[in-house]
């Protein structure tokens, strides 16, 4: 068959070289795409934002089944256009995809469905929001109701800091998502994500991952959109996942079902857990980026078999083989993000680190410039490496990273430090 991935970042390169590699895949066609994953697919300029434009491309190309990447296409409606189409997709409705894109929407689904999270309140204007965190105190958690770009959070370790996110969001800080805010207590414990697929009925838990979101070491520096991941999460073990999927995914998608909004695609459920018990955080509506490198390195082909199966209502059938593995990914940004950085440095020894056994070097912000691969993006490349343990594949990750001549580049160097110390 005829495959078209959406998107163009380190996630859709891990989507199209685990796709590309089951038998099932014919032609892979991925818009737009970036320097790697022209390698494994061929790579169509296309604003994916534009639905009439991608049913068009996918009609002219021949597509049979579409996998979308990012959030914003999904909130927007793309699943639902190429649905109309009559094209087989993967991803959840603009009504599902509400998970993501309302942070209220999310609260009042878990308060339906009993899913355990944080208490909160909603407000349209400063003064209420004010009001209500002086008389909760801190810490307290400050959230624009609506996609922001991962920005959108303010944990507030004190009132004045509670205060001048109420005051920043109302002032149009965060633009439109910021017109309504959710204040939330404040949760602690150890965070960790679980990505599990659904046909809207059936569920199919992928595995745990954990993510880095600050840029520096020891956990230190600007949030981001993530520096590095590794798979399995050691926290998230069997029996903490069979809660999850049954205290917090079941009665979600159940109560998506219930309100006609039926949830087809990946869930990706953000996580606080504190002695033993998980409560949700937020839902993403998409695979995350850079879990989903380390989630694609684990599964490679079958990936495809079971997104077809969301895609056709059939995932109660479906299986996956998990080998006894771990994957790292370490992200190699460019120097100054996630503030202002520079592009076009020429990035060397690719080909050196993808030779090493279990590497492989997931582009997310590449482009070519004649034969050399130069940087283009704030997160450039997720430097990849499978292996029988955690620590073996942290090795290995990091071997690959030294091989990686790019002086304009940063990373963490503590990518699992949770799990490892
Ligand atoms: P979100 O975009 O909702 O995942 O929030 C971004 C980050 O803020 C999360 O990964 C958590 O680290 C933190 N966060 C969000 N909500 C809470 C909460 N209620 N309590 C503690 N931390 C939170
Ligand atoms: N890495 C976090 C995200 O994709 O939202």
């Amino acid at each position: 068959m005829n495959i078209l991935i959406l998107g163009s970042g380190g996630r859709e390169h891990a989507l199209a070289w685990a796709i590309g590699q089951n038998p099932k895949c014919d032609r892979l066609i991925c818009a737009p795409g970036n320097a790697g994953i022209a390698e494994v697919a061929d790579c169509l300029p296309l604003d994916i934002m534009d639905a009439d434009a991608v049913v068009a491309l996918a009609r002219a190309e021949a597509v049979d089944f579409v996998v979308i990447g990012p959030e914003a296409p999904l909130a927007a409606g793309l699943a639902d256009a190429l649905r109309g189409a009559g094209i087989l997709t993967f991803g959840p409705s603009a009504a599902a995809a509400q998970l993501e894109s309302s942070k209220s929407f999310t609260k009042e689904v878990c308060d339906a469905s009993g899913a355990p999270t944080a208490a909160w309140a909603r407000f349209e204007s400063a003064a209420p929001a004010l009001a209500h965190v002086r008389k909760q105190g801190a810490p307290i958690v400050i959230k624009a109701d609506g996609l922001a770009a991962g920005k959108g959070v303010v944990v507030a370790m004190t009132l004045a800091e509670a205060e001048a996110a109420v005051e920043e969001m109302f002032a149009g800080g965060f633009g439109e998502a910021g017109a309504s805010v959710v204040i939330e207590d404040f949760m602690d414990g150890e965070e960790a994500s679980l990505f599990v697929l659904t046909d809207g009925r059936d569920v199919l838990a992928l595995a745990g991952a954990q993510d880095h979101k600050r840029a520096y070491d020891g956990d230190e520096g600007p949030n981001t959109g993530g520096m590095g991941a590794y798979s399995p999460a050691p926290v998230l073990d069997d029996a903490l996942v069979e809660q999850c999927l049954n205290t917090i995914i079941r009665p979600t998608i159940a109560e998506m079902a219930r309100r006609g909004a039926p949830f087809q695609g990946v869930l990706f459920a953000g996580l606080m857990i504190k002695n033993g018990v998980a409560r949700l955080i937020e839902y993403n509506v998409r695979f995350g980026d850079p879990e989903c490198q380390v989630l694609m390195a684990r599964l490679g082909g079958q990936i495809l078999d079971v997104l077809l199966a969301c895609a056709e209502g059939a995932l109660g059938q479906a299986q996956l083989n998990w080998a006894d593995d771990h994957a790292v990914t370490v992200v190699m940004a460019a120097r100054g993000y996630p503030g202002a950085y520079r592009k076009g440095e020429v990035i060397g020894g690719l080909d050196s680190a993808n030779a090493l056994p279990g590497v492989q070097v997931f582009h997310a912000g590449t482009a070519r410039d004649g034969n050399k691969v130069v940087a283009s993006g704030g997160r450039v490349l997720n430097v990849t490496a499978r292996a029988d343990s955690l620590q073996a594949a942290r090795d290995r990750a990091y071997e690959a990273v030294a091989l990686i001549d790019w002086p304009g580049g940063f990373y963490r160097s503590d990518i699992c430090h949770r799990a490892l110390g």
